[in-house]
């Protein structure tokens, strides 16, 4: 999974960094007592209409290799990602470079590929767009996770 695969690297990161640096026992106490804190925003994108889980639960069609965008304020792409066979994409970002309210506010999910990629019967142009959601903060080890998902998807034609 491509969100653990970053949190362990993360995690050797910082293990890393507090083993090989020569640092003071008040910025190591600093290191150990404030959470390293990330951002996760992931989703899965459905080939749909509507790019949202079908009647059909979970035997709806997935979109696999669908770009999705992280687009904020006039639509300037912050951050993108693929999706993998099981139409899961997730993007990881370090709070400092946005502030949660802003992303929550200001930032929208676009699946930049055309739905006729996945199904030849539906549009080849226009895109899906989603708003983003907090879905929580899960703590793990030294880290504290904010997850975000998408509130639900939309087709916009262009
Ligand atoms: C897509 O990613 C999820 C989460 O990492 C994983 O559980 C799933 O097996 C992946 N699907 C494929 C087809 O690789
Ligand atoms: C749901 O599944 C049924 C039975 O397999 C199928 O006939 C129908 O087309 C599916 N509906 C959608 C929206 O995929
Ligand atoms: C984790 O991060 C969230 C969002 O920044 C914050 O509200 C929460 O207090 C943090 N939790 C801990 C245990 O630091």
């Amino acid at each position: 999974m491509a969100m653990e695969k970053s949190l362990v690297f993360v995690m050797c990161m910082l293990v890393a960094a507090i083993v090989a640096a020569p640092m003071a026992e008040a910025q190591l106490g600093n290191i150990i007592g404030n959470l390293l804190s990330l951002v996760n925003i992931q989703g899965i994108v459905y080939c749909t209409a509507n790019g949202r889980i079908g009647v059909n639960g979970t035997s709806t069609p997935v979109f696999p290799n669908a770009l999705v965008q992280l687009q904020c304020g006039n639509g300037n792409v912050v951050s993108s990602t693929t999706t993998n066979g099981s139409g899961l994409f997730s993007i990881l970002m370090d709070p400092l470079k946005l502030i949660l309210s802003t992303l929550l506010q200001d930032c929208k999910l676009v699946v930049a590929t055309p739905l006729s990629n996945c199904n030849a019967g539906l549009p080849s142009d226009g895109s899906l767009i989603s708003p983003l959601k907090l879905l929580g903060n899960i703590v793990s080890g030294l880290l504290n996770i904010t997850n975000i998902g998408p509130s639900g998807f939309n087709f916009f034609s262009s």
